[in-house]
């Protein structure tokens, strides 16, 4: 299905609870970065069913290349988001791998969780030791090289000038509950997280130039090696209901079917909160604020959206 051929707008939250079509993404290719493990591999293994061809980037060699030899139409690509190298070569080989030579759909999941030591104390009698950001390389470095990269080749494939001609095109950011809620203790990661929101917002008024979109996933608590199962037991034992890879990959395949979602959020929530185990919490365009849409609107002032991609 060719690309609706408009600005961004809202229309209110996407219903979950309607069926939706898969057909269109049959042929098409895809990247999904940390795919070897997890809600990536949930995601690798969704899109395969669906006759997408997949190249699966992770640093696990191992599981990776499991993960190719048991599913056709995969190859997996050994990668570190967190390195511009790697990614441009990854690019290259899914473009190569592609039976079409092109990008259709590309899903920055690739991301790490760790103790946090902008948070942690360094004692009374420590000179504050500088802290490990590798949270940030990862989650949100790689994610902007991913989304760099993607808007490349979108860009090379569809040009600059909004068309019906244009093949639906979609980058997915992968949020998380902190991208949204109070996550005590951990400001790396949900910065990290709150980033990908921000990445979304700066690029959903524009994507339509070149036949894209760009939204966002952000999952609830997932039992996956994201933390020790001592971690999650310790979770679940407070009664907190865990959402599923499955409901997660989903969510995917909804959004890549439907060529006029853009700009949205979708919080994999479990099935405690919504039937489908995944909700639009309309959160992205604070709905009935008219003082923060009077705001934006100044905001575009000087540069709207309709000037052009490139101004
Ligand atoms: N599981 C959850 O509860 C949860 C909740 C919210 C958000 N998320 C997000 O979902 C995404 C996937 O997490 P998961 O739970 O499946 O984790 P996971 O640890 O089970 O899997 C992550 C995969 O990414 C790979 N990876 C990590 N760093 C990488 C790098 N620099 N380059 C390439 N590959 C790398 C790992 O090797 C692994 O295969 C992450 O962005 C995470 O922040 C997870």
């Amino acid at each position: 299905m060719s690309h609706p051929v408009h600005g961004y707008t809202h229309n209110g939250p996407v219903d979950c609870t309607l069926p939706f079509d898969t057909q269109d993404l049959n042929g098409k290719t895809a990247i999904v970065t940390g795919g070897a493990n997890g809600l990536g591999e949930a995601y690798v293994r969704a899109l395969v069913a669906e006759g997408v061809t997949v190249c699966i980037a992770d640093l696990n060699e191992d599981k990776g290349s499991k993960l190719e030899a048991e599913l056709k139409g995969t190859k997996f690509i050994q990668c570190n988001t967190a390195i511009w190298e790697d990614q441009a070569r990854l690019f290259r080989e899914a473009i190569s791998f592609s039976p079409a030579g092109k990008i259709h759909y590309v899903v920055a999941n690739a991301g790490i969780h760790r103790p946090d030591e902008v948070f942690l104390y360094s004692g009374d009698d420590q000179e504050p030791q500088k802290p490990d950001l590798s949270t940030i390389d990862v989650n949100i470095q790689g994610a902007l090289y991913t989304a760099k990269l993607a808007s490349h080749y979108f860009i090379k494939q569809n040009g600059q000038r909004a068309s019906p001609e244009q093949e639906d095109t979609c980058l997915i950011l992968i949020g998380s509950g902190a991208a949204f809620l109070d996550c005590p203790r951990a400001p790396q990661y949900c910065a990290s997280k709150w980033a990908m929101r921000g990445i979304m917002h700066a690029l959903r008024r524009t994507t339509f130039y070149y036949g894209s979109r760009v939204n966002v996933i952000s999952p609830w608590y997932v039992k996956t090696n994201i933390l020790s199962d001592e971690a999650f037991a310790h979770v679940s034992n407070q009664g907190v209901v865990f959402a599923t890879v499955k409901d997660a990959s989903q969510c995917l395949l909804r959004i890549l079917s439907d060529a006029g979602i853009n700009g949205h959020s979708f919080f994999i929530s479990g099935r405690k909160w919504a039937a489908q185990g995944y909700i639009d919490l309309d959160l992205d365009d604070y709905a009935g604020n008219t003082l923060i849409q009077e705001i934006q609107e100044d905001q575009m002032k000087s540069a709207p959206a309709s000037l052009g991609l490139f101004i």
